[in-house]
């Protein structure tokens, strides 16, 4: 593979391929990715998610260090070796005099088109962004409001968002209420109804996520059905859905959808991708205000999607390396993807389901939760458990804070969140559970 890495570069920057797609070095592995599910494809998802041999091709694609055990992509994504070789020959190119910024005419646009299609809308209503940080911002800074009007979540969002909104009600006098999700909920109706039942009539726009860090999934059609039937716009966070679970967006129905590619779906570092419904595009100004050039007024009223990534300079490597992404996902089909994690987060935690002092925060249910999930022990730390993980098993579990007041630090629980990845091993996971045993019993 050296071999071919090296020859690869050398004739892209002196031969004539230079403005050429960067062409995966992954070719191989993503042809013998195709090859061994096209031979599956008479067999359900759920029969080829327990068949070791189909998903070692998956993990062949990934540079993994040996001997350890990676259950945290839901916080830190890992990229096959197709992306980051992308990565890396594209910002070679892009330092290259002779590309004079324009890299690979028309690339963009067919990776939009290619990403629409992995999440069903029409690319005139995608923006690539850098993550869902940028996107979820964007409509909550964006959204015109009026003093009093009610923007309704949870307190089980990413941390970081509970600053923006606690900044929109000191400076704009609007009205944050935050739902409690029953954890685990029993059914994706009474994560639902707690919400809609929640909805007054001052209630303008909510704000959930696809998947929580508790990992349960949340029923965003059920719910998006019913805020429109009261005039209320839904936001959805995707950050840790997207690429585990489907993403559908014509069948979520919500108006906005943030989500970063980094984390589960293996994209780049520093991508991500924001859909407005297209009715709302002109409404919906962008983060940063930029100038249209056709009229030299502000462009915040434009209707293409377009205006939402004038950031600045930023690399062209990141957003043309999320082909290879893509292809993988292509390969495999997202219903394999999703039916394989499942398998494996069932396969590890029916091992402890019922040991005392284990807690799960959502239910094994497919309609409940997908790869991730999380679970605290009794009288354990995350850091108890992380640690030793760590510095002597050589595994890495992410650690999530839920349901806790603003300001008030002592008020949040600690829960550990641990994920399998489509490159994970039962064998791994055999040895994340006797590690997991040694340290709850300790
Ligand atoms: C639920 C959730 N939403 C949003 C984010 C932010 O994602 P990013 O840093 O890619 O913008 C995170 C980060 O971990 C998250 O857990």
């Amino acid at each position: 593979m050296a071999g071919t890495r090296r020859s690869f570069l050398q004739s892209s920057v002196v031969g004539a391929t230079l403005f050429a797609l960067p062409r995966s070095l992954m070719a191989e592995a993503l042809d013998s990715i195709r090859t061994t599910f096209d031979k599956a494809k008479m067999r359900s998802p759920e029969d080829i998610a327990t068949d070791e041999s189909l998903w070692e091709t998956v993990t062949r694609a990934f540079d993994l260090e040996p001997g350890y055990t990676n259950l945290q992509t839901i916080s830190r994504g890992v990229s096959p070796r197709s992306v980051i070789d992308a990565v890396v020959d594209t910002f070679r190119r892009d330092n290259d005099i002779r590309s004079g910024g324009n890299l690979v005419p028309g690339r963009e646009d067919a990776i939009r088109k290619q990403l629409a299609a992995y999440v069903n809308c029409v690319p005139e209503e995608l923006a690539i962004t850098r993550n869902t940080t940028e996107g979820v911002t964007t409509v909550l800074c964006g959204w015109k409001l009026q003093p009093c009007d009610e923007i309704l979540t949870t307190t089980q969002e990413h941390e970081a968002f509970y600053g923006t909104l606690a900044r929109l009600e000191e400076l704009n006098g609007i009205v944050v209420r935050k739902v409690r999700l029953p954890v685990p909920a029993t059914s994706p109706d009474e994560l639902a109804e707690t919400m809609e039942t929640a909805i007054t009539p001052r209630t303008r726009l909510i704000m959930v996520c696809h998947i929580y860090l508790t990992g349960q999934i949340f029923p965003v059609r059920r719910l998006a059905d019913f805020a429109k039937t009261r005039g209320v716009k839904v936001l959805v966070d995707g950050a840790l859905s997207f690429g585990q679970i489907k993403t559908d967006l014509a069948e979520l129905n919500c108006d906005f959808y943030a989500a970063s590619c980094h984390k589960c779906a293996g994209g780049p570092r520093g991508t991500g991708l924001l859909y407005v419904r297209p009715e709302h595009i002109a409404a919906l100004p962008p983060l940063f205000g930029h100038i249209d050039i056709s009229t030299m007024k502000s462009g915040d009223h434009s209707t293409a999607m377009e205006k939402y990534e004038r950031v600045g300079t930023q690399s062209q490597a990141m957003e043309l390396s999320l082909g290879p992404m893509l292809e993988l996902h292509e390969a495999v089909g997202i219903e394999r993807i999703q039916a394989r994690l499942h398998y494996l987060k069932q396969y590890w935690a029916h091992q402890v389901e019922g040991e005392k002092n284990f807690r799960f925060t959502a239910s094994l249910d497919p309609r409940l939760s997908c790869a991730a999930l999380g679970f605290d022990i009794v009288g354990k730390k995350w850091v108890d458990v992380a640690k030793p993980f760590r510095e002597t098993e050589k595994i890495r579990i992410s650690g999530a804070w839920i349901d806790g007041e603003y300001g008030k630090p002592e008020t949040w629980r600690e829960i550990i969140l641990v994920n399998p990845a489509i490159f994970t091993t039962r064998p791994q996971l055999d040895h994340y559970v006797t590690a997991l045993r040694k340290v709850a019993h300790a």
